[in-house]
């Protein structure tokens, strides 16, 4: 089985899948960030597919396009499932046509509960006690897709969105790979 994995940011959660035993075979990034330094210093191969060369980030992107750009590139490497790493783009339907139930995502909140890029501003914003990280497969709405795994982190007083977004982080370091590696298994069982 291999797993590409897509990335846009730090790559921290990157660096906790390639510090195990997930077969990550290629790392694709839809912008420069330090996520695609991370891969190369971890020996893995990585790809540039730049929003930037569809039309960037305003009305003119060409998300479609974009999309099945990204899906030659995957299919290039013979990955078999699709593993977003604080990924920042919604990808089109091709890439769920081309890998249907095969693309997971973690987010940092307990969905539904906030859904969205501001997931943890909006649950400190929002006065939760309790909130947490979610694995789940992706589908064509963003934050949507059945529930693969969830964990609870605890609000503290004081949390800055920093500081609460690290510990959800420190939780998803540990349970992404650990589930990536249960669908691995089940995918390989069905085969
Ligand atoms: C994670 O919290 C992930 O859930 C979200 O983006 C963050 C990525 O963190 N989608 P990093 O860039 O890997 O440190």
């Amino acid at each position: 089985m291999r797993v590409g994995v897509l990335v846009s940011g730090t790559g921290t959660i990157l660096e906790s899948l390639l510090g195990g035993t997930v077969p990550v075979v290629v790392v694709v990034a839809d912008r420069k960030c330090r996520a695609l330094e991370v891969a190369t210093q971890g020996g893995v191969e990585v790809e540039l597919v730049d929003r930037a060369d569809w039309g960037g980030f305003g009305p003119d992107f060409d998300r479609t396009r974009y999309t099945r750009r990204l899906v030659e590139v995957l299919q290039a490497h013979g990955v078999d499932l699709v593993a977003m790493a604080g990924f920042g783009t919604v990808l089109a339907e091709p890439v769920h046509d081309a890998y249907p139930g095969r693309i997971l995502n973690t987010h940092p909140s307990l969905l539904p509960a906030f859904p969205g890029w501001h997931a943890v501003s909006e649950a400190l914003a929002a006065g939760a006690a309790v909130t947490g990280c979610t694995v789940h497969v992706a589908t064509l709405a963003m934050d949507e897709g059945p529930v693969l795994a969830q964990e609870e982190v605890v609000v503290l007083a004081g949390d800055t969105e920093v500081s609460l977004h690290e510990r959800i982080k420190e939780v998803e370091r540990r349970l992404y790979p650990a589930t990536i590696n249960r669908v691995l298994e089940q995918l390989e069982a069905a085969r």
